[in-house]
């Protein structure tokens, strides 16, 4: 016998007791690969996804609504940062994953490159965007690796005011006047299949989810979640008195679950590839935010270093 320790054997015994993998520990290759891949695209997702609500700040129809909605976009770069930060502990800077963003190598989610054309879509994004979010993030609370589960503890409880702010939003709209409801009508119909693909394709197609779910980066599969999500959903849709649209939709008493009707799989993976609606502008969006603070980040860089050489002087 080898008296080798097995780092794989080992590391996957603490997966398995739960106790949590930290950044100096011993992790396999593919697992910190996994993680950077995944943690890189959450955060861009959160700083892509400002984009279709910045959209309507300078439109929002009060004060408050202005001064809610500028919060809830102020938290998802918030957001951004702790997951940039997160991934920064598995050994690549923020600056290289920003980088594969912008050059189109990295995704995000696939739910931000649809428009948002109407104040109704506010509503529609905080409750069903945000509400798939928070599905995805509360069983991450508990994933193996310590700075995105801990990460996921904060991001979770501003999501559900992000949740609640957005379906507040529906109730108003969908009890007030009839081109009011037919509004929140209208946003519903466009958000409810693209919110249902952001769990990703179904776990007969997804080829990480065996891998993840052993190393307990996962701990539900896609249709899981999926399913979780439209049976919280329906409740909701029905206190608005609005309807999805899915004719095929209806409770299954056998199941105790709802059933549905089948996702255009073709529509994601053109969206996933680069061909939504809003691809483009989302993308020239980020390249241009990201030239234009470019004197910021040389400032900073350069008070840092002015700092840092005053420290060595005095302790000369
Ligand atoms: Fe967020
Ligand atoms: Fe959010």
């Amino acid at each position: 016998m080898s008296p080798q320790i097995n780092f794989e054997e080992q590391f996957q015994a603490k997966v398995d007791a739960e106790i949590k993998i930290e950044p100096k520990d011993w992790m396999p290759d593919a697992y910190r690969k996994t993680l950077i891949r995944q943690i890189s695209q959450h955060a861009h997702s959160e700083i892509v996804g400002m984009l279709p609500e910045g959209n309507w700040l300078t439109r929002a129809p009060s004060l408050k609504r202005k001064a809610t909605l500028l919060a809830k976009i102020q938290d998802e770069a918030g957001h951004g940062l702790y997951l940039y930060s997160a991934c920064e502990t598995l050994g690549i800077t923020r600056l290289q994953t920003i980088e594969d963003l912008l050059s189109g190598k990295a995704k995000y989610s696939s739910i931000f490159n649809y428009p948002s054309l109407s104040w109704a879509d506010m509503g529609a994004i905080g409750w069903l965007v945000d509400g798939a979010a928070i599905m995805n993030q509360v069983a991450l609370c508990r994933t193996s690796y310590g700075p995105y589960a801990r990460a996921m503890v904060r991001i979770c409880k501003e999501e559900s005011f992000h949740q609640r702010q957005g379906y507040e939003i529906m109730m108003v709209l969908s009890k007030g006047s009839a081109a009011q409801k037919e509004m929140a009508q209208d946003a519903l119909n466009r958000w409810w299949w693209p919110a249902l693909m952001m769990f990703g394709p179904t776990d007969s197609e997804s080829s990480n989810t065996e891998q993840s779910m052993k190393w307990k980066i996962k701990r539900h599969t896609n249709d899981e979640l999926r399913q979780k999500f439209i049976d919280a959903s329906i409740p909701q849709v029905n206190y608005l008195g609005l309807t999805v649209p899915d004719k095929d939709l209806k409770w299954n008493e056998e199941r105790g679950h709802y059933d549905f009707g089948e996702i255009d799989w073709e529509e994601f993976w053109n969206v996933v590839k680069g061909n939504g609606i809003c691809n483009k502008a989302r993308l020239k969006a980020r390249r241009e935010a990201h030239e234009q603070g470019a004197w910021v980040r040389e400032a900073a860089a350069a008070y840092a270093e002015k700092r840092a050489s005053r420290v060595n002087e005095k302790v000369a």
